[in-house]
């Protein structure tokens, strides 16, 4: 496990599902408020699928790495071409927060390193249609360090922010 490894997700609270077609699955303007405002000044991580739904710009005021195993190059964004390389840097810059951002590949690969989980989890009455899902991990493993009260979108969807803290 690495202190500075954290990750931030919205996923659904029972299917943990989080995207279809490479897009997110709902529309929750103020969770992309929260997503900038906990990831501002720091590092992300994320797959190059992810990066593609951000219209292939960085995003902005974060240095941005992009995992991919190609040659691929991307403007005003680093490469990473490993899990390992990943790893190594934030052994190496254990002055910087590195957030995993996605996606469910990435995800997988980086769950039992992260210190900490800031999950959006979104209300969930029938099971979501979705093909990314977040890995499934044990709450006894975690302490919650904070759970928000419960926010609702436009649709009437409702969320909340709990972050976890791996034990
Ligand atoms: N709800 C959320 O919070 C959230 C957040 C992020 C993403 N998402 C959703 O997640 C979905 C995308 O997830 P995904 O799993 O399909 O794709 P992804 O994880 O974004 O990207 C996968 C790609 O990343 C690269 N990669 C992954 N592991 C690597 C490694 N160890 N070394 C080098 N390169 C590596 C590979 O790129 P190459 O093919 O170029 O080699 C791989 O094809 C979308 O639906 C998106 O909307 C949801």
């Amino acid at each position: 496990m690495y202190n500075n490894i954290y990750m931030i997700v919205a996923a659904t609270e029972k299917s943990r599902a989080i995207g279809i077609d490479g897009q997110m699955l709902y529309h929750l303007p103020e969770e992309l408020k929260y997503f900038k405002e906990t990831t501002d000044g720091h590092t992300i991580v994320c797959g190059r699928r992810t990066y593609h739904t951000f219209n292939k710009k960085p995003l902005p005021n974060r240095k941005n790495i992009v995992l991919t195993r190609s040659n691929e190059k991307f403007e005003n964004a680093y490469t990473m071409n490993s899990k390992e390389e990943v790893l190594d840097y934030a052994e190496n810059h254990p002055e910087e927060l590195i957030f995993i951002v996605g996606g469910d590949n990435v995800y997988s690969q980086f769950i039992n390193h992260a210190k900490r989980l800031y999950v959006t989890e979104i209300e969930e009455n029938f099971p979501a249609l979705a093909d990314s899902f977040f890995p499934r991990f044990d709450p006894d493993d975690y302490t919650v360090i904070s759970e928000s009260k419960s926010h609702k979108n436009e649709d009437n969807i409702s969320y909340k922010y709990v972050v976890y803290e791996k034990k």
